[in-house]
């Protein structure tokens, strides 16, 4: 009887295991549960904020924060997003959807 390495046995076996040919995945994304807020007279704050603030996390992160922060909080918040995690857009965009989402949330 000849004696196998455990380490080859193994990987025949991993390799019994794999499908022959690699099958391509596709997944089908849930649907946002939010959606950004309307607010009068902000339609370009909200544009800019649908553009810029949903391709890294979902509109729930906006939504989740509670009611009335305030100007202070959201400034810093849009400034976090630019400056620390590099997201995309203008300075001027970056004020604009601040003032709206003072005016939304
Ligand atoms: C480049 C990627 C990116 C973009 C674009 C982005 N964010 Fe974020 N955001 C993050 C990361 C990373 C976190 C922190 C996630 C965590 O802590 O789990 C976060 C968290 C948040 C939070 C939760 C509170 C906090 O500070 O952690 C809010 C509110 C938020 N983002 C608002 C916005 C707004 C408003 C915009 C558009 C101006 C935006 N984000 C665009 C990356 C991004």
């Amino acid at each position: 009887m000849t004696v196998r390495p455990l380490a080859a046995v193994l990987a025949a076996g991993l390799l019994a295991s794999l499908p022959a040919a690699a099958v391509p995945l596709s997944y089908d994304l849930p649907e946002p549960t939010a959606q950004l807020r309307p607010a009068p007279g902000h339609e370009a704050g909200l544009a800019a904020a649908e553009a810029n603030c949903q391709s890294c996390h979902s509109v729930d992160y906006i939504a989740m924060q509670p009611p009335g922060k305030g100007a202070d909080f959201w400034i810093s918040e849009v400034t976090k997003m630019r400056k620390v995690y590099h997201a995309p857009m203008s300075e001027a965009d970056g004020k604009a959807i601040a003032d709206y989402l003072v005016a939304a949330y």
